[in-house]
């Protein structure tokens, strides 16, 4: 049977730290409550001049060591990203000019936090259906370049990194199936209202801070935690699985409090979610995949070990995929 396998994982973030306490000096909040109420101590900021595609462009190497293979071996490039470096080109031409690569399909997808979920069903059908046998997927992410550092119950929450996988075709399956879904009714409850045709940039977007990300934060809350869980419950079902039968599930790491209520939602005990929000805060679609190389190379992902990843985000849309580990 054919399938598409993950062939290796690869993750970049930024040196510099913000944490809890350098907030404390910036807006009115505490340590205290930014981790009771998000599980967030630290998270990693792009310096000045560095771009998604170069955190991007660094994560894709770092998974194509991991999977072994040469940068002419790549024969389509996916990046997910709400923070491209510029509206065109795309992120993923940018990434491919940097690798130096020639001649094969690259192009973005925008479905924010759920951005690696999608990107790993697409080059899965591409590879399946289009003819291709290697893929990169790549989800990198800027956010502290659309956080207002006024806005207190929004920049304390996210971050900047980037992940990567590598994708090949193969006799075993990998990406057994995955479940997609968005809701655009509720776009705005998590958006930057500026910048694009709607209210392209002008002095009174910037005076007014529409360039920023708006958030309905405990409207979102409730949303993600059914949202999650659902997905979760719909790909155990299409598969006919219990919960028990999967290793670990690796979520998107927009608040812990979130991924604890899918966990209790569903009975699963908290300690099967792989869990770095503390360290790097929501990077939005980068969280998955930095998420899964973490968990890679400590170890914990096993060969045939049957892995969930589950993330919503803005649009806002929602999913998951189910993986069985093949390395
Ligand atoms: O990737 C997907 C995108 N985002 C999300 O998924 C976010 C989902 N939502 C959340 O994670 C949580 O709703 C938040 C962390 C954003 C907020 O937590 P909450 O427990 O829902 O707090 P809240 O919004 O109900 O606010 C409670 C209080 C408010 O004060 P009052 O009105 O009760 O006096 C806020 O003004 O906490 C206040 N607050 C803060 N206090 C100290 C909000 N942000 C802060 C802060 N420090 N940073």
């Amino acid at each position: 049977m054919a399938g598409a396998i993950i062939l290796g994982t690869g993750s970049f973030l930024p040196e510099q730290i913000i944490t809890n306490h350098d907030f404390e000096m910036m807006v009115d909040t505490t340590d205290e409550w930014i981790t009771t109420r998000t599980g967030i101590k630290e998270r990693r900021i792009c310096p000045r001049g560095m771009a998604s595609s170069d955190m991007g462009k660094e994560a894709s190497l770092n998974a194509c060591r991991d999977a072994g293979i040469s940068l002419d071996e790549i024969d389509f490039i996916l990046c997910s990203t709400i923070t491209p470096d510029m509206f065109f080109p795309a992120t993923a031409c940018l990434i491919q000019a940097k690798l130096g690569i020639k001649n094969i399909p690259a192009f973005d997808i925008s479905t924010a936090c759920s951005g690696f979920i999608y990107g790993l069903e697409i080059a899965k059908n591409l590879i399946l259906t289009g003819g291709y046998r290697t893929g990169l997927v790549v989800s990198t992410e800027t956010m502290s370049r659309m956080t207002d550092y006024t806005d207190r119950s929004v920049c304390v929450l996210l971050g900047d990194g980037a992940g990567a996988a590598i994708l090949r075709h193969s006799d075993e399956e990998g990406i057994l199936g995955s479940y997609l879904s968005a809701d655009g009714s509720y776009g705005n409850l998590l958006y930057v209202p500026a910048g694009g045709s709607l209210n392209p940039a002008s002095f009174d977007t910037v005076e007014k801070r529409m360039h920023f990300m708006q958030m309905e934060g405990s409207r979102l809350f409730k949303i993600a935690i059914l949202t999650m869980s659902e997905s979760i419950n719909r790909l155990l079902d299409r598969f006919n699985l219990k919960k028990e039968d999967i290793s670990i599930f690796i979520p998107h790491q927009a608040n812990l409090r979130i991924i604890n209520g899918v966990a209790k939602n569903l009975g699963i005990p908290a300690e099967k979610f792989y869990v770095n929000i503390e360290r790097y805060g929501n990077m939005s679609a980068a969280c998955v995949p930095i998420a899964m190389d973490e968990a890679s190379k400590k170890g914990l992902l096993k060969k045939g070990d049957l892995i969930i990843t589950v993330a919503f985000g803005g649009g806002l849309t929602w999913g998951a995929n189910l993986i069985r580990w093949a390395r």
